[in-house]
């Protein structure tokens, strides 16, 4: 069946489907076989489930799969058309079915500029407008040239923003820290006062650009703290509304919010609605990105997409990095019961990299009606998290290492670090290597009482000790490594997640583009807000509700 753009295959039967039953079938045969058998049986098992992209390695061999594995999960992958539907979204076809939208953030790094058509319209050359006023500006605040109302050049950026609108452009200027030289970017994004206070304290309106960025430019966060920066703004003495126009400018796809702001057109930088909010840090939403490590670096970092989306375009499922990837996570969320899935990267500059994939996920496969309307009978997105390793070892890693629950996790390591400290550098990557071979290995028994032993243990403390101090294994990891964090590498990095992303979506017939479950949150606070601001309940709630409402009401008057 074909649907607004996107070819269907499923109306939630999915889990009837022979390439589906094939995999509950081959489940049974896998779900008590320990990895280091696999390992023991196959002393090529590294370098036969293992794939370079560039300089980036995958090594997915740590997992409980075989190529009999592999080769059912490819199955279901054609069977549900990942080819046909990953050429619709390259081709611009509306596959954000809920919202009439094509999907093309691949359009905003295609850097050869093929056309690409979206209501028989060529996106390219609005495309490419963009940048070169992005290239414009950020030549002119870089350089000094841009002044700010008293003549000063610029030293600080604020992006103001939340959601697509914050954590991937905050995540992507963390990452490439090394690279910044002028400019210090900054991000806002809570409405909590906090924030935008301690900012602002420490900022000179003189040479300070606001960058208020929001794709739909009403979302509340950003427009309650665009407000109080552009009154901050001008509550300092020598300022006055014309110097706006010198310190605020937006990104958007709504012109007439960014006007009605006050922030003139001219100083704002477009971008579409076939780019999701979580998939939008290649667009305008980059632009602190631009100004933090200069232009340049930003066409490397939509080079390195570029070249990620042309290997997920042309290699065949079994050398082709985000679909194994997809598959993988299929396996375990879908056969093995899986509930979450860690990301842990072994480099400071990546430890924003969970709280981005967390939302470049779980909004996109949080769902459990699939596109046709119909509720799923399996599940879906994983919970995604994690934290940066070395820190994460110290915390909660004990649950991965013995607890109750299967958590496949991804290791994202660069070997040639930023950092000059070597001694650093080496005990940061063989802690990587070391946990990865940990959480297979485990520790049975045998090795346990001998290593006590060999401690010098008596008899029975050995025995009182055994049960705690053995580890079964077998936890799954994939191990990605860079050779260096740069904005190329980068690029084909998040790249390959969205289209792992993309490839979940399919399989489980969603609409990885739309979120409209966070919508009611948003209605809801809007009516309390009314309570809140009247000091009295005037709709109709639950006892848990009034009562935080009361209480909230009480306490404040006192
Ligand atoms: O509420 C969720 C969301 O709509 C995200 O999808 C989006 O990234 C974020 O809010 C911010 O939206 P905007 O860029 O329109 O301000």
């Amino acid at each position: 069946m074909r649907l607004a753009g996107l070819i269907s295959n499923t109306k939630s039967t999915l889990v009837h489907t022979p390439a589906w039953q094939r995999l509950v079938v081959h489940h049974n045969d896998m779900q008590h076989v320990h990895m280091m058998d696999l390992f023991d049986k196959n002393p090529d098992r590294f370098s036969e489930f293992s794939l370079q992209f560039e300089s980036m390695l995958l090594d997915y061999s740590k997992n409980i799969i075989t190529h009999d594995t592999m080769d059912h999960l490819f199955y279901l992958a054609r069977k549900q058309r990942v080819k046909e539907n990953r050429d619709a979204m390259f081709r611009g076809e509306k596959i954000n079915n809920t919202e009439g939208r094509a999907v093309l953030h691949t359009a905003l790094r295609n850097r050869s500029g093929h056309p690409v058509m979206v209501d028989g319209k060529d996106v390219m050359p609005d495309v490419l407008r963009v940048l070169n006023k992005m290239q414009a500006f950020t030549d002119k605040v870089r350089s000094g040239e841009w002044k700010g109302y008293s003549g000063k050049a610029i030293t600080d950026v604020v992006n103001i923003g939340i959601g697509g609108s914050d954590l991937g452009p905050n995540m992507v200027c963390r990452a490439l820290t090394p690279y910044a030289d002028r400019l210090k970017v900054h991000f806002v994004s809570n409405v909590d006062g906090t924030q935008i206070e301690n900012r602002l304290m420490h900022l000179n309106p003189e040479t300070t650009l606001f960058i208020v960025a929001s794709k739909t430019f009403t979302t509340q966060e950003t427009i309650t703290n665009a407000n109080t920066t552009r009154k901050w703004f001008l509550a300092h003495a020598d300022t006055t509304e014309k110097d706006i126009a010198r310190h605020f400018v937006a990104i958007s796809t709504n012109s007439d919010a960014v006007r009605k702001f006050g922030i003139d057109v001219a100083n704002m930088f477009e971008f579409w609605d076939w780019v999701g909010g979580r998939y939008s840090l290649w667009s305008a939403i980059g632009l602190s990105i631009a100004l933090y490590v200069g232009m340049d670096r930003f066409i490397e970092l939509l080079e390195g997409a570029e070249a990620m989306d042309k290997h997920f375009q042309n290699e065949p499922f079994d050398t082709n990095i985000p679909v194994i990837l997809a598959m993988i996570g299929i396996w375990y969320g879908n056969f093995f019961g899986a509930e979450s899935s860690a990301i842990l990267p072994y480099d400071h500059h990546l430890r924003l990299l969970p709280a981005y994939l967390e939302q470049a996920d779980m909004e996109s496969n949080g769902k459990s009606v699939d596109r046709d309307g119909n509720h799923t009978t399996y599940s879906t997105g994983k919970v995604i998290w994690g934290t940066e390793g070395i820190n994460g070892q110290h915390a909660f890693y004990q649950l991965l290492h013995q607890g109750t629950r299967l958590i496949p996790t991804d290791f994202i390591a660069s070997i040639r670090s930023h950092s000059c400290l070597e001694e650093h550098c080496n005990i940061l990557a063989a802690n990587f290597i070391a946990q990865t071979e940990a959480l297979m290995r485990g520790r049975n028994m045998k090795e346990t009482r001998l290593q006590l032993r060999n401690a010098g243990v008596e008899l029975d403390e050995i025995e009182k000790h055994l049960p705690h101090m053995t580890f079964y294994g077998n936890q799954p990891s994939n191990s990605i490594v860079l050779e260096q964090l740069t904005p190329r590498s980068l690029g084909s990095m998040l790249a390959m997640y969205e289209h792992k992303i993309f490839v979940q979506g399919v399989i489980w017939n969603l609409n990885s583009y739309d979120q409209w479950g966070v919508e009611l949150g948003k209605k809801l606070a809007r009516n309390i807000l009314d309570e809140i601001e009247e000091g009295r309940s005037m709709y109709q709630h639950d006892s848990s509700t009034e009562g935080l409402l009361h209480w909230f009401l009480e306490k404040r008057e006192n």
